[in-house]
C-alpha cells in the first residue's frame, strides 16, 4: 500500500541528515530510506551535467528501496537537477529551493533577502529566481560560501578560524542590511550560532529543511499518502562510501546516535536507469 512506503531523501553525503532531523521530527511514524552519496561528495562544486547525473542515480537507488516520494535534501542537487528528477520519476520530488524561497518571503519584512550555498547554488542563481517568481519586487543578495562545508564536516561550530571566515563571507550581506538569511546548503544549519552571532540578532536565518519538511508533510496530506502506523518510523542509511570519522560527522548532523548505516557500491548506481514515466 502507498501509504506504508517510506520517505526517500538523498544528498550529496550526509549533510541530508539535517533535513532528516527536519523531517523526523514532524512526521515521526514515517519510515525514512536515506541515500548520502559520501563517495562523490562535495557536488558543490562539480558541473550541473554531473550533478544531474549523479542526482538521476541517486534517486534511482531510493526508487529501488519502493519509495513513495523523494526529497532532494542537497540544495545543490535541487538547484540543478529537479526538472530532470521530476520528468524521470512518477513520485512527487520536493526539493530544497521553492520550500526556502518562500519561507524567506513570508519572513522579510524589508524585502532585502540574502542567501548562502555552494558555489553551483548560487551561480545558478536558483534561490534568487525562486524567490523573484514569487515576488520579482524583493531584492535578494546572494554568496557562495564554500568553505563552510569543511568547517561543519570538521566540527568547528564555534571555533575562532570560522568566526573569522564567516566574517570574511558575510560582510556585503552585512552591508545590503539584509533581513533575512536563506542558509541555501544542508551543512549551513550546523554552522547557525556563528552565523547568526555574525550577521546580528535582527537577522532571521531560514533552514530550508525546516520549510522543506512542511512541505513533504503537506504534500503527503494532499495525495493521501500518509502512514497509518502509530509507531515511531524505522529510519535505514545508506552511504556510497564510508569515509573516517564518518560515524562522528554524521551523528553531528542528526544530532543522535546513528546504528546502521549500509554501504553501497558506487558501481551498482551507475548502473541504475532512471524508470520511465
Ligand atoms: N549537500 C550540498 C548542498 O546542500 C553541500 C555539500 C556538497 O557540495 O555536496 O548544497
Amino acid at each position: 500500500m502507498e501509504k506504508e512506503k517510506p520517505i526517500g531523501v538523498f544528498d550529496s553525503g550526509i549533510g541530508g541528515l539535517t533535513v532528516v532531523k527536519r523531517i523526523s521530527s514532524i512526521l515521526p511514524t514515517e519510515n525514512i530510506v536515506y541515500f548520502g552519496d559520501t563517495a562523490r561528495v562535495p557536488y558543490g562544486s562539480k558541473s550541473n551535467a554531473t550533478v544531474v547525473d549523479y542526482s538521476l542515480q541517486d534517486a534511482g537507488f531510493l526508487m529501488s528501496k519502493n519509495v513513495k516520494v523523494i526529497v532532494v535534501a542537497c540544495n545543490t542537487a535541487s538547484s540543478v537537477a529537479l526538472d530532470e528528477l521530476r520528468r524521470n520519476f512518477h513520485v512527487p520530488v520536493i526539493g530544497m529551493i521553492e520550500p526556502g524561497a518562500s519561507f524567506a518571503l513570508q519572513n522579510s519584512a524589508t524585502g532585502k533577502i540574502g542567501v548562502i550555498g555552494t558555489n553551483t547554488t548560487i551561480n545558478n542563481h536558483a534561490y534568487s529566481k525562486a524567490i523573484h517568481r514569487l515576488n520579482p519586487d524583493v531584492e535578494v543578495f546572494e554568496k557562495a560560501c564554500p568553505l563552510f562545508v569543511p568547517l561543519a564536516e570538521e566540527g568547528w561550530i564555534d571555533r575562532k578560524a570560522t568566526y573569522l571566515i564567516a566574517e570574511e563571507y558575510l560582510s556585503e550581506l552585512k552591508q545590503a542590511e539584509i533581513d533575512t538569511l536563506v542558509l541555501g546548503c544542508t551543512h549551513y544549519p550546523i554552522l547557525y550560532k556563528v552565523i547568526q552571532e555574525v550577521m546580528g540578532p535582527n537577522v532571521k536565518l531560514i533552514d530550508s529543511g525546516i520549510a522543506a519538511a512542511s512541505v513533504v508533510k503537506s504534500e503527503l496530506e494532499r495525495i493521501g499518502f500518509c502512514t497509518n502506523s502509530y509507531s515511531n518510523g524505522l529510519q535505514d542509511f545508506y552511504v556510497s562510501d564510508i569515509p573516517q570519522k564518518f560515524k562522528e560527522i554524521a551523528e553531528l548532523f542528526m544530532g543522535r546516535e546513528l546504528q546502521y548505516i549500509k554501504r553501497i557500491d558506487p558501481e551498482n548506481l551507475t548502473m541504475l536507469k532512471p524508470e520511465q514515466k
